[in-house]
This record gives C-alpha cells, sequence and structure tokens, in this order.
C-alpha cells in the first residue's frame, strides 16, 4: 500500500516535471527583479516566495475560472533560476494530466495582474511575465457607445468636406488672380502701344511748351 502509493507520487512528480518543461506551449516565462524594486529592502526568493507565487496564481485561476477550485497543486514550477525566473504551467483540477490553455492563464492574470503585483511588492516591470505584454495588463477599454463612432464618423466627413472646399476656393480665388493680371499685363501692353503709336504718328501736344511760346509772343 505504501510503496503503491510511494509510486503514485513519485509517478505524478515526475509526469508534473514532465508537464512542465521550458518553452513549453501552455507555459509562460516568469522573471522577477526584487533588488531593482526594493533595493535593500529585497527579500531572499525561496521555497515559501514561491508557494506564495503558485498559491497567488492559483486565486488567479480561480478568479478567472469560477467553479474550478485550482490549488497550488495545480500550479507546476519548473526550470528555476537563481536569480530569479522560471516556467510554469496549470493543470485543471478536474484532469491533472491536463494543461489549461495559455490563453486561459493570460486571461486570468491579466485579471489579477494587481493582485499579482502586490503580493510581491513588485510592478509590471519588475515581476515579468514573458509573452503578456505589461500595456495589457489592465485592460481598462472604455466602451465607446455607438452613436459616438456615428458621430464622430459624421464629423469627420463635415470636416473633411469643410477643407477641401477651402481649399477649392483658395485654388480657384489665386486663379482668378492669376488671369486678372494676365489681362492687366495684355491691357497695359495695348494702352503702350497705342501711346508709342501717337507719339510717333500726330504727337502730343504739351501745353506747358506751348504756354511758354504763348507768354514769350505777348
Ligand atoms: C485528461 O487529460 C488528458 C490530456 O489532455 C487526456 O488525454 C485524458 O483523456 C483526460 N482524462 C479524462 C478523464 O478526461
Amino acid at each position: 500500500m505504501l510503496e503503491k502509493s510511494l509510486f503514485l507520487l513519485c509517478f505524478s512528480s515526475a509526469l508534473a516535471k514532465q508537464l512542465c518543461a521550458p518553452d513549453a506551449s501552455d507555459g509562460y516565462k516568469v522573471r522577477l527583479s526584487i533588488r531593482t524594486a526594493l533595493g535593500d529592502q529585497a527579500y531572499a526568493w525561496n521555497e515559501d516566495e514561491l508557494f506564495l507565487f503558485r498559491a497567488t496564481l492559483a486565486f488567479a485561476m480561480r478568479n478567472r475560472i469560477s467553479g474550478q477550485q485550482f490549488e497550488v497543486s495545480n500550479i507546476i514550477v519548473c526550470d528555476e533560476t537563481p536569480r530569479v525566473s522560471f516556467w510554469f504551467v496549470v493543470t485543471s483540477p478536474s484532469n491533472t494530466s491536463h494543461l489549461v490553455d495559455k490563453e486561459e492563464v493570460e486571461e486570468a492574470i491579466r485579471k489579477s495582474r494587481n493582485r499579482i503585483n502586490s503580493a510581491f511588492l513588485l510592478t509590471d516591470k519588475t515581476l515579468e511575465f514573458l509573452g503578456i505584454p505589461p500595456t495589457l495588463a489592465a485592460p481598462v477599454s472604455p466602451d465607446t457607445p455607438p452613436w459616438l463612432i456615428v458621430f464622430g464618423v459624421v464629423m469627420g466627413a463635415v470636416g473633411a468636406g469643410i477643407v477641401v472646399m477651402l481649399a477649392f476656393s483658395v485654388v480657384q480665388k489665386k486663379r482668378k488672380k492669376d488671369g486678372k493680371v494676365v489681362d492687366e499685363a495684355v491691357e497695359e501692353e495695348t494702352r503702350a502701344k497705342t501711346t508709342d503709336n501717337g507719339a510717333a504718328g500726330d504727337g502730343v501736344y504739351n501745353m506747358s511748351f506751348s504756354d511758354d511760346e504763348r507768354f514769350t509772343e505777348m
């Protein structure tokens, strides 16, 4: 009996190790920078801290998938490195040889990100879940009401129309002005021509000269 249970225990732990492996398709890598975050106040990473991590993650999983009693044993950790990083996978409470989908784990982490961070006094930058961008940690998607979208589109179209009309009128004005300039140039040219012709032909009566002449005569 004891042998059997011992064998089962060994077998299950071996199986757990098998389920969790670096680069596992349903696993995530975690990296902690406790010194960077806390400096002199940094705590040492040990088995108890790891237990807290597994418990926090079990909580996050429960928080995400209601009705499934995730336990600490459902969070399997492997490939730990001393400057703290490790991989973990989550097994299903109803079937411990079945891994919970990566997407499900990701959603759980996102939903409880702040709770996980505060459990370890860390931030999105110093407690990294590789492959889960911290920018999406708190997905606060402000629900834009449809009427606002329609309003925005309409206003955008109206604005674009106004700009186009303004540009059109400016272009037209400029074209008109250019036309006027050309007209004026033509007019001036013809005027110059006529005066030239006049000078060459009949001559221009110079009043001041004629006056002078008149006075000298007198
Ligand atoms: C448990 O999960 C494994 C792996 O997904 C699967 O092969 C097996 O059939 C499952 N067992 C039960 C009882 O659902």
